[in-house]
């Protein structure tokens, strides 16, 4: 589970994230949308313990994160640029970062990982500086599932992604939403966000401005509410 509660950050009076609070529970893909700089990016780094909260608090399975020990092994992450080592493997890219984060998995149940997550077996012994976006995308989701953590974060996962490997994608989404993880997720993609969310936020100027459930709105009553919310007059 993750919860924000009054999460606030602020760069030399710059508010980059104010007064956040949300839950994502078990099972729950929460989708923040927003603008280039509404704050989403804060909210992951945050949730990463990568900064300090100026106030308030974002908490991993009941822990204030900001507090260190034993959070980390809870949370997995997919960081927007997925920075992998061309000359290696798939499969070696895997057992490197799995290894830092924890136990480092055997060649085959590397194997397993990777075509799990729907990396052609093929690609699975090539150098990774040939692979398609998607597919290092999909080295990055075995990465994270090798962690097996509860919960993970993604920032801006589909961007540049093609329509099929963003369908691919979120099929992996609604298995990890299966075996009951916390996603937190920032994207653009209002197409993704009611298909694949379970919970959709709009942030604006670093203020979340609106949550509702996915199930709540039609993808174009979405679209209305994003440019509305874009459109409307911030009060700091
Ligand atoms: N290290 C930083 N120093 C100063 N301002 C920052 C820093 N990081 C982010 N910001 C500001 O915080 C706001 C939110 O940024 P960010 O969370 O990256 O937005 P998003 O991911 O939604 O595009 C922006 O105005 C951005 O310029
Ligand atoms: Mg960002």
């Amino acid at each position: 589970m993750l919860e924000a509660i009054g999460l606030s950050k602020t760069y030399d009076q710059h508010p980059a994230l104010t007064d956040l609070n949300l839950t994502v529970n078990s099972g729950d893909v929460y989708c923040l949308l927003g603008a280039n700089g509404a704050g989403k990016t804060t909210t992951i780094n945050l949730f990463m313990n990568f900064i300090t909260p100026t106030s308030g608090q974002a908490k991993v399975n009941g822990l204030d994160v900001a507090q260190g020990q034993g959070v980390k092994k809870h949370l997995a992450y997919i960081p927007e640029n997925l920075n992998l080592y061309g000359t290696l493997s798939g499969l070696e890219n895997l057992q490197f970062f799995a290894g830092l984060g924890g136990e480092k998995p055997d060649k085959a149940s590397a194997e397993e990982l990777l075509r799990g997550v729907g990396l052609p077996s093929e690609a699975i012994h090539r150098r990774v500086n040939k692979y398609s976006k998607g597919m290092r995308q999909k080295v990055g989701i075995a990465i994270a599932k090798a962690k097996q953590a509860d919960n993970l974060l993604m920032d801006e996962p589909t961007s540049g992604l093609d329509p099929q490997a963003s369908n691919e994608f979120a099929q992996l989404l609604s298995n990890l939403r299966e075996n009951q993880v916390a996603i937190l997720m920032a994207t653009h993609d209002l197409f993704r966000a009611k298909d694949s969310g379970t919970h959709i936020g709009i942030m604006r100027a670093g203020r979340l401005v609106h949550s509702l459930k996915s199930e709540e709105i039609t993808l174009g009553e979405l679209e209305q509410l994003y440019l509305e919310t874009m459109k409307s007059t911030v009060y700091a």
